[in-house]
């Protein structure tokens, strides 16, 4: 049984949490397979609103197993805290999770290193550690957590790494927020005591999956961020360290590019970002503080507010090749109600020149300027909505418009943060040249 992997489209935060939870129904194991406790995804289940960092979504459906893969960065007494706060809140965690003994930790030295090197003011980080956790994994410097559970290898890697880091601290000219020594005596101590605890969940997860693909078991692969966060193919260098979009979804878990069956974008009905870095279809101020509060857009990691703006469907289109997307989810379509006009950006202008894809130097991203198609909006709620056809006309000619342009079908619409306000789209009747997507 082939393998689906769930993708965000955008900058991250399109409401992947809850589509994941949404098709985890129909199946065995839900992976993630990059990133780390940067990525927050928040599920609404009942009246309860869940936010998870590292555990897949995928948790929240019971008889669901879930995989740590080995792209993930751990902090592993985040990980503690998530297992023990779901476990009170009646979800069991023990014996569904299995972490791969690959994953690489993230200790607090590399929250040290990022401050030191500014990366949280440059590019705006979730300050979590994870650039300088995947600088020292590329690097062949990481610890990888199999080999937390030897307490006298660890403390030897431990002072290994230390020294590397008191060095930098030396160049930068800023004193270790904690001695070497000290450091070093104290963490091997916690970390081999909170890796004895994981030690029934530490797997070689590769095998796991591999077995359960073999078995004819169906695998949801995870995404985290989004397409143009990715590390290679996002707006470098404003980006995170780690490849978000498709293909990592094999080398984070041990799985064959042919095994990837499907991939499913999911995309926001308008645009957010958290952090810095290029974004042609940005509200100007007072819109996108208007928008932001109706909205609830703010970080559920650090709590940020996000930057808002206008769809990019130079984004979504290329968020479509690169990942191989057949099918997307279009969230918060609800959100964008009350607006008598929206504006979709088709091409970005520069300077003489249209744009149709995203320009590879970040540089350049700044004098692009978003070519606009005007939609009619629409004053009806849709929250409510529970099928395509109780949508407003001009709701409708909204997605088919998207649709149109970006070279795969919207299957699934999601119209607010609880499981019943996320159903299926109608099968498109006409398929010709691109999608002709009229449903009624
Ligand atoms: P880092 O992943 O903490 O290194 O941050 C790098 C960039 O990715 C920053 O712009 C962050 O705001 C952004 N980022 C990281 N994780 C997420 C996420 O889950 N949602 C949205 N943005 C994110």
């Amino acid at each position: 049984m082939p393998a689906t992997v769930i993708v965000g489209c955008q900058w991250g935060d399109e409401g992947k949490g809850k589509i994941v939870d949404y098709l985890s129904g129909r199946m065995d194991w839900v992976a993630r397979y990059s990133g780390g406790p940067n990525a927050g995804h928040t599920v609404k289940l009942g009246g309860e609103i869940f936010v998870l960092h590292l555990i897949p979504s995928g948790i929240l459906r019971p008889g669901i197993r879930c995989v740590i893969g080995n792209g993930v960065v751990l902090d592993i007494d985040h990980l503690l805290e998530e297992i023990n706060s779901l476990e009170k809140r009646g979800v069991g965690v023990l014996g569904r999770v299995f972490l791969s003994g690959a994953a690489h930790i993230i200790f607090p030295y590399h929250r040290w290193v990022e401050e030191l090197q500014r990366q949280d003011v440059r590019v705006g980080t979730t300050r979590r550690g994870i650039g300088p956790a995947y600088q020292d994994k590329m690097g062949r410097n990481g610890i990888r957590l199999l080999e937390l559970l030897d307490r006298r290898w660890l403390r030897e890697r431990l002072d290994g790494e230390l020294a590397r880091v008191e060095t930098l601290h030396a160049a930068y000219g800023r004193p270790m927020p904690q001695s070497r020594q000290e450091a070093r005596e104290t963490w091997s101590r916690h970390f081999s005591s909170v890796a004895a605890f994981l030690e029934p969940m530490i797997a070689d997860t590769v095998t796991l999956l591999q077995d359960a693909l073999d078995r004819g078991e169906r695998v949801l692969c995870e995404g985290s961020q989004g397409t143009f966060l990715d590390i290679d193919l996002g707006t470098y260098p404003f980006v995170t360290s780690a490849p978000t979009t498709a293909g990592g979804a094999a080398t984070g878990l041990g799985l064959a590019p042919r095994q990837l069956a499907k991939v499913i974008g999911i995309a926001k009905a308008y645009t957010t970002r958290v952090g810095n870095g290029p974004m042609p279809t940005e509200f100007a101020p007072a819109l996108a503080d208007r928008f932001r509060r109706q909205a609830g857009e703010f970080g559920a990691t650090t709590g940020r507010p996000r930057r808002c703006g206008w769809l990019d469907l130079v984004l979504l289109r290329h968020a479509v090749r690169v990942n191989g997307i057949q099918e997307v989810c279009l969230t918060k379509l609800d959100v964008l109600r009350g607006f008598r006009s929206l504006k979709i950006a088709t091409a970005y202008r520069r300077g003489r020149r249209t744009l149709r894809t995203p320009p590879l130097d970040a540089r350049e991203w700044n004098d692009c300027r978003p070519v606009y198609r005007s939609m009619k909006g629409w004053s009806e709620p849709v929250t409510g909505a529970r099928a395509w056809k109780e949508l407003p006309a001009a709701a409708r000619d909204y997605v088919e418009g998207i649709e149109e342009s970006i070279g795969a079908p919207i299957r699934i619409l999601s119209l607010g943060p609880g499981r019943e306000s996320t159903f299926p789209m109608p099968k498109v009747r006409s398929t010709g040249k691109g999608i002709a997507a009229r449903r009624r």
